[in-house]
């Protein structure tokens, strides 16, 4: 069974082809230099771009992997969450090329794909597990408790991870987008300043990020002749402090063994750093995705439409983009 996703949620337009768990190709079309001058991604323009391009990266993915259209027998796309604009590009274009070859549909949930990318890293990796979901939208604990369930364990009750790092760049004049840059400038200086790690009570696994831009503003008024290497070394060493801490204390409460992470921001290094000295202190083994896969991708959302087209489980022509779609939905 050959499956083509679809993956226009946010500022990439992304393709990928896989047959029987196995990736055939994945071509990914990032927008972030035409946001970049407006500092953060402009909806409208987003979409628009989608619309312009989703055509010639279906066809890429299809040359990469030497398959004609005919061949492909599930067209699926992300569902949602993420920009209504587009999510519709991609939706549309699924569900267009499923009505004409007569062939099946399947919506798929953008977070479920972003957990499912450990998949295709880790074959052998199995549910029930931890997963911290790291991204510019998204900040949460979870356990995938089977293929098609994942039960919440905390949560941001604010800002997104990705989100903290990308206001806390463009406060140190970084750039965007702010955690690339803040892994890099972080690089080039030391862990000298100390800045709030909050919800540190035992048991809570939620997580806030607010307080800790609100803090680097103040000290870069009280400070100005700071390094900004320095502070974003210790801006990223509080925030990754606060993920992984509470993402393996998480895994403890739960007894589980084997924590996986997802999303954008499970790229950053020193986070895969910390995870891998948290592990070996633990015992509980930590599974990272490569660099691409962590960032938005198609290969993750085919993943997720593989699974569910094994059981059966196909979308009508009538399914919508859904920009809050939550994590109840497979
Ligand atoms: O998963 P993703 O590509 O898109 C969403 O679904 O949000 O995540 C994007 C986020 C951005 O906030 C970006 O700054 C962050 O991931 N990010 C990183 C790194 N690479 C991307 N954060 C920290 N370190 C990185 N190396
Ligand atoms: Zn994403």
């Amino acid at each position: 069974m050959k499956v083509l996703a679809l993956e226009s949620s946010c500022d990439e337009t992304a393709v990928a082809i896989i047959e029987g768990g196995h990736l055939l190709s994945s071509v990914v079309s990032s927008q972030i230099d035409v946001h970049r001058k407006f500092g953060g991604v402009v909806p409208e323009i987003a979409a628009r771009k989608h619309l312009e391009i989703v055509d010639k990266i279906v066809s890429a993915s299809l040359d990469e992997a030497n398959l004609s259209l005919e061949e492909i027998d599930v067209f699926a796309s992300t569902m949602g969450p993420g920009l209504v604009g587009s999510l519709l590009v991609g939706l549309s274009f699924a569900k267009g090329m499923a009505l004409a070859m007569n062939k099946k549909f399947i919506g798929v949930n953008h977070l479920f794909g972003h957990v499912y990318a450990n998949f295709l890293e880790y074959p052998q990796l199995r549910p029930p597990f931890m997963v911290l979901l790291v991204s510019g939208g998204h900040t949460e604990i979870l356990v995938l408790e089977d293929w098609n369930r994942i039960e919440l364990v905390g949560r941001t009750r604010d800002d997104a991870a990705g989100e903290a790092l990308d206001k806390i760049a463009r406060l140190l004049g970084l750039g965007y987008p702010g955690g690339p840059a803040i892994q890099e400038a972080a690089q080039k200086g030391e862990v000298k300043y100390h800045f709030p790690r909050p919800l540190q009570e035992k048991g809570n696994f939620d997580f806030s990020f607010s307080g800790i831009k609100t803090s680097v503003l103040y000290f870069l008024k009280k400070n100005p002749s700071a390094s900004a290497y320095d502070v974003a070394a210790s801006a990223q060493e509080a925030i990754v402090d606060s993920l992984v801490t509470k993402t393996f204390g998480a895994a403890e409460s739960k007894g589980l063994k084997e924590v996986a992470f997802a999303g954008g921001v499970a790229s950053n290094s020193r986070l895969r750093e910390r995870a891998n000295d948290l592990s070996e202190e633990s015992k509980i083994r930590a599974f990272f995705p490569p660099v691409n896969l962590c960032t938005d991708n198609a290969a993750m959302i085919a993943m997720v439409a593989y699974e569910k087209a094994k059981r059966g489980l196909f979308s009508p022509l009538s399914t919508n983009a859904v920009p809050y779609l939550s994590l109840d939905v497979f």
